[in-house]
């Protein structure tokens, strides 16, 4: 048999063993844990591109840029030829006579034939199915969802995308006049596992 010294030995390892993994564990939960589940996340872009000036000051429509969001899954973010149906014109210099940075980036862009690879702001997770033009159809605002992006110099992610925040809307109490009412629906939208996880 093993002696006592031996046995006790024996329990420390294993103990020592266990608090490492606990450890690890959580560390590794920490590291992996999806960003995509916090609010206010607001990534560095390689341009100084406002929501702000182009859809407050100037309010240019959202469907202008964000083309699909009414008729597809995803809203698409614009490309450079976009941009470039008015910056090929407004290219407004400063009292030394040089481009502002962000139109000095978004021409170079456009002069390489390069696309800017804009950042995601909110990024869902792939096993949940996400719609936009299910959602413009039921009515919804973009702002809804979103937040008032036509006051945000930059975007941020307004909403964490958790199962709960989808949830706490899609079991709300058909609207008035909604397409759920008329179907006689107890939700206002979807509560099925499936819906979401197909
Ligand atoms: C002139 C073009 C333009 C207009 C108008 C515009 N956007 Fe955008 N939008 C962009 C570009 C470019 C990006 C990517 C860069 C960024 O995130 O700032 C973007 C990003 C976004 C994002 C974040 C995308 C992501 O990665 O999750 C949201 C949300 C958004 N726009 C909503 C709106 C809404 C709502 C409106 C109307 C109030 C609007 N946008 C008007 C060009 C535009
Ligand atoms: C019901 C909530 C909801 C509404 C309403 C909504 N969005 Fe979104 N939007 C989301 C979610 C969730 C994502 C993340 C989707 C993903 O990662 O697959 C997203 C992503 C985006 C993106 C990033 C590109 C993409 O499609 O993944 C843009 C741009 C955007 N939305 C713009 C808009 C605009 C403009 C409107 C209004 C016309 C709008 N959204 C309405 C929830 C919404
Ligand atoms: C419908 C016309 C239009 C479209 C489309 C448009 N812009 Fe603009 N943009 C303007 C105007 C007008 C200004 C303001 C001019 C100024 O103050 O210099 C501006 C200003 C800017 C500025 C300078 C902001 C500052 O004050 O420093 C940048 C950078 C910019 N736009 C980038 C973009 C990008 C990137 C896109 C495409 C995603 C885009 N714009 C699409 C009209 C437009
Ligand atoms: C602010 C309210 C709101 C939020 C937030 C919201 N939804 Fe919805 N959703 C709706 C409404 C309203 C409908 C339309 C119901 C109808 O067609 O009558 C809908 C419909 C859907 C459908 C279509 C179901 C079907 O097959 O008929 C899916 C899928 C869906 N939502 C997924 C999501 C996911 C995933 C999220 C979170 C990332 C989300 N929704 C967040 C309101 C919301
Ligand atoms: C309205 C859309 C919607 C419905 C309905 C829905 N889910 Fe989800 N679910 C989501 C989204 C969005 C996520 C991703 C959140 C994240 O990244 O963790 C998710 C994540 C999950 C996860 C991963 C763990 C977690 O909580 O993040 C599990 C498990 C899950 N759902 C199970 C279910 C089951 C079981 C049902 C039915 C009772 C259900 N879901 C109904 C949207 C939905």
């Amino acid at each position: 048999m093993f002696t006592r010294k031996f046995e006790r030995r024996v329990y420390i390892a294993i103990g020592v063993f266990l608090f490492a993994v606990v450890l690890g564990g959580a560390f590794g939960a920490y590291v992996l844990w999806p960003s995509n589940l916090e609010a206010g996340y607001e990534p560095e872009q390689p341009l100084p591109y406002s929501h702000k000036v182009h859809a407050g000051t100037l309010q240019i429509d959202c469907l202008y840029c964000h083309v699909e969001a009414e008729t597809g899954p995803s809203a698409t973010v614009p490309s450079v030829t976009v941009c470039m149906n008015c910056h090929l014109e407004v290219q407004t210099k400063d009292a030394q006579g040089r481009l502002k940075p962000g139109i000095a980036i978004l021409l170079s862009h456009w002069e390489r034939k390069e696309p800017i690879v804009w950042n995601k702001v909110n990024d869902l997770a792939d096993f949940a199915y996400f719609d936009h033009s299910r959602h413009m159809t039921a009515g919804l605002t973009c702002q809804e969802c979103h937040g008032p992006v036509e006051k945000m110099e930059h975007v941020r992610r307004e909403y964490g995308l958790k199962m709960s925040w989808c949830l706490d809307c899609h079991k709300q109490a058909p609207p008035a006049g909604s397409a759920a009412e008329a179907r006689g629906d107890a939700t206002r939208a979807p509560i099925n596992c499936t819906a979401c996880h197909r």
